[in-house]
Formats: structure tokens, sequence, C-alpha cells
């Protein structure tokens, strides 16, 4: 597919001039609904996103989906292929906010900690990690041995932010689509985006147990 980032107008500056232009990748582990939602949440905002997906997304993809990976694609304001070592998200030149890569299967989250980069999706990342910039990674497996939590202590010794899929209940949510929405607004906080769709905490008793209390005085 082709990258058309030049026929695009230029990208709105954040406050420290860095481009409002974010990566997200998707790989093959389970919770494709991450990585869609991701992209339906940032069209409605000014940041231009860049997608990579994994050959194994594409598989998930079908298994979880009813989309098809063209539909995925067409969420995503530019697109890459995972071959493509020479997209312009594989020089560290190319500016942008970071990367995200939501759900991160144990692969590529190894791909990236040892720094082969076989494919543009851990090349991206890598070159993230080597510009000080931000990277993200929302890992996706459950249990877990001894190797991943030393992949995962690496890559957090190296800058990233592990950040496992896991659900909040604290906000009573209703619908998958409240957990999934919930999950990928968190990891959007980590790229100081509010996309208005997490149900923020806001401390206080929980009502039961403050109207159970007022009862016994
Ligand atoms: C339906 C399905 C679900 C999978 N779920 C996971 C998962 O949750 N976590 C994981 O690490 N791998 C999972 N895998 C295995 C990965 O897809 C596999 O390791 C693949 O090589 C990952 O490649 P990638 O990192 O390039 O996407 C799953 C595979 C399939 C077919």
């Amino acid at each position: 597919m082709k990258d058309d980032i030049d026929k695009k107008t230029p990208k709105k500056m954040g406050p420290d001039q860095t481009p409002r232009r974010l990566i997200v990748g998707i790989s093959g582990a389970s919770g494709v609904i991450y990585g869609i939602r991701m992209l339906e949440i940032l069209r409605h905002t000014d940041i231009e996103t860049h997608l990579v997906m994994s050959k194994s997304a594409e598989l998930t993809l079908a298994y979880e989906s009813d989309l098809k990976a063209k539909d995925v694609r067409d969420l995503a304001s530019v697109n890459h292929v995972v071959s493509d070592i020479g997209a312009s998200i594989s020089s560290g030149s190319f500016p942008t906010m970071g990367m995200v890569i939501v759900p991160c299967s144990v692969r590529t989250m190894s791909d990236i900690a040892c720094g082969v980069t076989s494919t543009l999706l851990s090349r991206a990342a890598d070159v993230v990690l080597k510009e000080r910039r931000r990277l993200v990674l929302g890992f996706r497996e459950t249990p877990i041995h001894i190797g991943h939590l030393k992949t995962m202590a690496a890559l957090t010794d190296m800058g990233a932010i592990i950040a496992p899929v896991v659900p909040a209940f604290y906000n009573r949510p209703q619908t998958i689509d409240d957990l999934v929405n919930h999950t990928v607004g968190r990891l959007l906080d980590l790229f100081g985006i509010d996309a208005k769709v997490v149900k923020r905490w806001k401390g206080g008793k929980p009502e039961r147990v403050a109207s159970d209390a007022a009862r016994k005085e």
C-alpha cells in the first residue's frame, strides 16, 4: 500500500512543536478490537495516525472480527506495509509523538526488546526508543513466565511503557465496548491525549458504603 504522507497537509503541531502524529501498531495477539478502537477514537481528534499491522494481526482480525484488513486500514490517516522497512516511520528523522502497539504479542514485544527489528512494526518501535520518544505496549498474554517478565523489565529499562490490556471495573462498565473504550482511553492518557472516553476516578466513598455508614449513625 502506498505511503501517501507527502500528499497530506502539514500536521498541526503540539505545544512543543511535535507533530500531532502517532504510530499505531497492531500485532497478532488476541484483542484486535483494541487497535481498531484506537484508530476509531483517534479519527475524532487532530492526530494523524500511521498504522502498521503484522501479518498475524490480519489472521487474528479474521478470527475475532467481521472486518477486513482494508476496513481497518481505512481508519488510519496513513498506512504502512509491515515489510516496507523503508517507510517514513522507519527513520528517526520523521518526527512523531511516539508509538502505541495494541494488542502487543509476546513475539512483537520480544522482537523489540532484542533489537532484531525484523519487520517495520518492530523497526518503528526501535526508532521510537532510540529517539527517546514514547513507546507504549498494550501487552496481551496470560499467564506469563519469567522470560516474559525479564523482557518487560528490559524494555522498561529502555524507556518503553508496558501497559497490559487488563480491564478496569471501578467505572461500572455495562458493555464490552465500555471495557475496550476505557482501556484504549487509558493508553492514550500516556500520550497526554484525552479522548473523553475514560470515566475518571473521582475518589470519595462508594455510594452504598456512604449510605450504609449514614444509616448506622
Ligand atoms: C486467534 C489467535 C490469538 C492469539 N493470541 C495471542 C495473544 O493473546 N498473545 C500472544 O502473544 N500471541 C497470541 N497469538 C499468537 C501470535 O499471533 C503469534 O505468536 C504470532 O507469531 C505473533 O506475530 P506478530 O507479533 O508478528 O503479530 C494468537 C494467535 C491467534 C491465531
